[in-house]
């Protein structure tokens, strides 16, 4: 049978923390309704204690979101504890994330912590945090350039003072996908207590690896998977959701896997998150950018009228995307003929050519040559 991935989002809190992005508690709730929409189990809402303003998003998102859990940030902190269980109040079902750092260099120069501190703030949060909602999340911060045998030590106290959810992240994306595999069987094998846990994948793509590693962590046997849309985040940002979700899809037959994503809100969920964070997604990105679905070379465009899985693995309109054939400086015949078609005119084939000859010497000199551009140069004649 296959396993069911749960889906974590995080666009509203480690998607925010994108330099300059600051939603208001309206816009909060209008992208976490749409996350529902889009089928996602877990929506992070924010990390209440860090704002007025992000305590009031939390709680609007848990007032208007039905489905998801909706799980708010928190330190080691009773006052980051009580401001998380407070903004969640009114969630149908509700969940801390608490975190804390496990490697020496956030231990030693950041928190000023010894190993020992660290297991005990870790022990006495979680617990407190399990007394206030229904579920804990523990995340091991810098989990990845930790001491495997140590980060155990911590996670195996979060599960048994009540964490249901273990989180390993790569928080600095430095990771290679093998190196994050190996390290989580690792967990496994030195923490017997996350048997009784959910595993869980939060990747950074500092070296463009947050996907590959996110992917990687899957298959060594994590079941809850971190990410946002757009691939928003901290620096380079998080694992992109979409781009997640469509290769689980695509590739079922390599991770035998499952999630509970409706892919046909994907380009609306996009769009929204582009729109409302002012974070225009870059042309060529995977899944959501303008040209993921756009053929311009003659030989693609060729192929693609003829049968679009010539040059596509995935049907952008199951998506809500588009499929296009720009034209321009390599289109071919076939897609030029096509675009005169459609705009009404009939060409006997003398004209097609010689059009077609001036389109391409026009194309040579513009980036972009528009339907508009192609007409002009069919009523020269
Ligand atoms: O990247 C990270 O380590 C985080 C934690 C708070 C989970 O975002
Ligand atoms: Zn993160």
């Amino acid at each position: 049978m296959s396993r069911r991935i749960t889906i974590f989002d995080t666009t509203l809190r480690d998607g925010e923390q994108s330099p300059g992005i600051a939603l208001t508690p309206d816009e909060k709730a209008e992208i976490g309704t749409q996350l529902d929409r889009l089928g996602v189990d877990i929506v992070e809402a924010g990390f209440a204690v860090s704002s007025p303003g992000d305590f009031e998003g939390i709680k609007a998102v848990a007032a208007a979101v039905e489905r998801p859990t909706i799980a708010s940030l928190a330190r080691t902190r009773k006052e980051d504890l009580d401001a998380a269980a407070e903004a969640l109040a009114d969630a149908r079902r509700s969940r801390i994330h608490v975190f804390l750092a496990t490697s020496p260099i956030h231990m030693e120069r950041k928190l000023r912590l010894d190993p020992e501190e660290v297991v005990e703030q870790a022990r006495w949060a979680v617990g407190y945090a399990r007394s206030l909602v229904d579920e804990v999340e523990f995340s091991c911060e810098d989990a990845t350039r930790s001491d495997p045998a140590f980060a155990a030590r911590v996670c195996g106290e979060a599960v048994r003072a009540g964490a249901t959810t273990i989180n390993l992240p790569d928080t600095v994306g430095y990771c290679l996908p093998e190196e994050y595999a190996a390290f989580l069987r690792e967990m496994q094998r030195l923490c017997p207590e996350l048997e009784q846990a959910t595993l869980s994948v939060h990747c950074h793509d500092d070296l463009g690896l947050a996907v590959a590693n996110t992917l990687a962590g899957v298959q060594a046997g994590a079941t809850q998977v971190e990410a946002t849309v757009n691939g928003l985040g901290e620096r380079a940002g998080n694992a992109a959701l979409e781009e997640v979700v469509m290769a689980l899809r695509v590739r079922k037959g390599t991770f035998d896997c499952e999630t509970g994503v409706n892919v046909a809100e994907i380009g609306r969920s996009s769009r929204l998150v582009e729109e409302l964070t002012g974070y225009r997604v870059q042309r060529n990105k995977a899944i959501v950018g303008a040209s993921a679905f756009a053929h311009e070379a003659g030989i693609h465009q060729d192929g693609m009228l003829k049968d679009a899985e010539t040059y596509q693995i995935m049907d952008p309109t199951e998506l809500g995307l588009v499929m296009s054939l720009p034209l321009g400086k390599h289109s071919g015949r076939h897609a030029f003929a096509r675009a005169c078609t459609e705009a009404g005119i009939e060409l006997d084939r003398e004209a097609l050519n010689e059009a077609f000859a001036r389109f391409k010497r026009l194309a040579d000199t513009r980036k972009h040559v528009t339907l508009a551009d192609v007409l002009e140069e069919v009523s020269v004649r």
